[in-house]
């Protein structure tokens, strides 16, 4: 049996719907994230799971309990917000103990947990310490402390990083990774962020307007999208619109014709390229192709971008067809890149492209 099942669960605020007809099933122990744009209705949703907004219909299974319409501190949920918001006057360790306190757990015990919290969140040692002596990192780490203290069934978390830093956001984000697989939490984390999607979650929910629109591992979403929203939300992509013509073969509006997969069937209206899959290289006088992908066009540079690790091209075919193609950044040696006008090859093989 799932752990978390929403039925249907829609949230209608006078004539917006916020949330609209979601259903999804989370295993015991899954670490999901739900993915999306602002305003697509993560918030909501997760409010209602938590108790703290209520579903105008639709409904939440803990289990086979049906807790819709159960007030929050009946759903033995652990949450932490956007923002970490901790009392100022209050310790560390009082931080974290309050939630107890107000589930009138014994004070021995209390004390015990506080600091088995603490411990796991790598901050026992400044179980003394005031909130505005710690760092906004540690912060953190306090209210995921906070929250997972009472031994909640499921831990719900709404852009926990948001306020951090990128380089203390990795951080915290690789620990709350490591602690939800340690403890076997099963969790559910907001973001609007597709990084930290993809390296936190088992599986991710892509929403939009409201709606659920892919659901599946972080691998599935990046590499088999399932509509062009998900396609262009997570990652960069070259879309391309056209038709089937024969088995095979892609006819882009602009008039290229492109390999495709055989198999793909005819009702095929558009394909897609990650920029990583595109090889680009210098066109050779001769005409001589050494290495021959199925998919070769010529192109001309438009643009050119050193982004560190990788360097982006843009790049136009005679016709107009403008495709953007990721280069590594691995050989220190490489002499100068490509520059704007430069004629080349853009190619990838059949396999890489993605159909809609
Ligand atoms: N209390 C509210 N009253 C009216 N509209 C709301 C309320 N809360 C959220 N909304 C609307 O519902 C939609 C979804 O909001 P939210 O769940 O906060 O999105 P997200 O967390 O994905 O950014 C938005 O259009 C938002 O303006
Ligand atoms: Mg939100």
């Amino acid at each position: 049996m799932s752990q978390i099942t929403l039925n249907n669960l829609t949230k209608q605020h006078g004539d917006v719907t916020a949330v609209d007809r979601v259903s999804l099933e989370i295993k015991q122990g899954e670490f999901i994230a739900f993915l999306g744009p602002s305003g697509c209705g993560k918030t909501t949703t997760l409010r209602m799971i938590a108790g703290l907004t209520m579903a105008s219909e639709g409904n939440i299974y803990f289990g086979d309990r049906d807790v819709t319409y159960l007030p929050p501190y009946l759903r033995n949920a652990g949450l932490v917000f956007q923002g970490y918001a901790l009392f100022p006057h209050m310790s560390v360790a009082q931080n974290v103990a309050f939630g107890l306190e107000m589930r009138k757990i014994d004070r021995t015990e209390g004390q015990r947990r506080v600091m088995e919290a603490l411990a796991l969140v790598k901050l026992d040692h400044l179980a003394d310490r005031l909130p505005r002596q710690l760092s906004g990192g540690q912060q953190q780490r306090v209210a995921l402390a906070r929250a997972i203290v009472y031994e909640p069934d499921v831990l719900l978390l709404d852009e926990p990083l948001s306020a951090l830093d990128a380089k203390l956001r990795h951080e915290v984000r690789s620990e709350l990774k490591r602690l939800q697989s340690k403890l076997g939490l099963t969790t559910i984390f907001v973001t609007h962020d597709q990084d930290e999607a993809l390296s936190v979650a088992d599986r991710i929910v892509v929403m939009s307007a409201g709606k659920v629109e892919q659901v599946g591992t972080p691998r599935d979403i990046y590499q088999r999208p399932a509509t062009r929203f998900v396609a262009e939300f997570i990652g960069l992509t070259n879309f391309i619109v056209g038709w089937v013509g024969a088995a095979d073969c892609f006819h882009a509006a602009g008039g290229e014709k492109l390999v495709i997969s055989a198999g793909c069937g005819s009702g095929i209206t558009a394909v897609a390229i990650r920029p990583e899959q595109i090889n680009l290289r210098e066109r050779e006088a001769s005409g001589r192709d050494a290495n021959s992908l199925a998919n070769s066009l010529q192109v001309t540079v438009e643009e050119v971008t050193y982004r560190g690790a990788l360097t982006e091209f843009v790049v136009k075919t005679n016709s107009g067809l403008q495709l953007i193609a990721h280069r590594q950044n691995d050989d220190m040696s490489r002499s100068a890149p490509p520059q704007p006008g430069d004629l080349m090859v853009a190619s990838w093989p059949a396999a890489a492209t993605i159909v809609f």
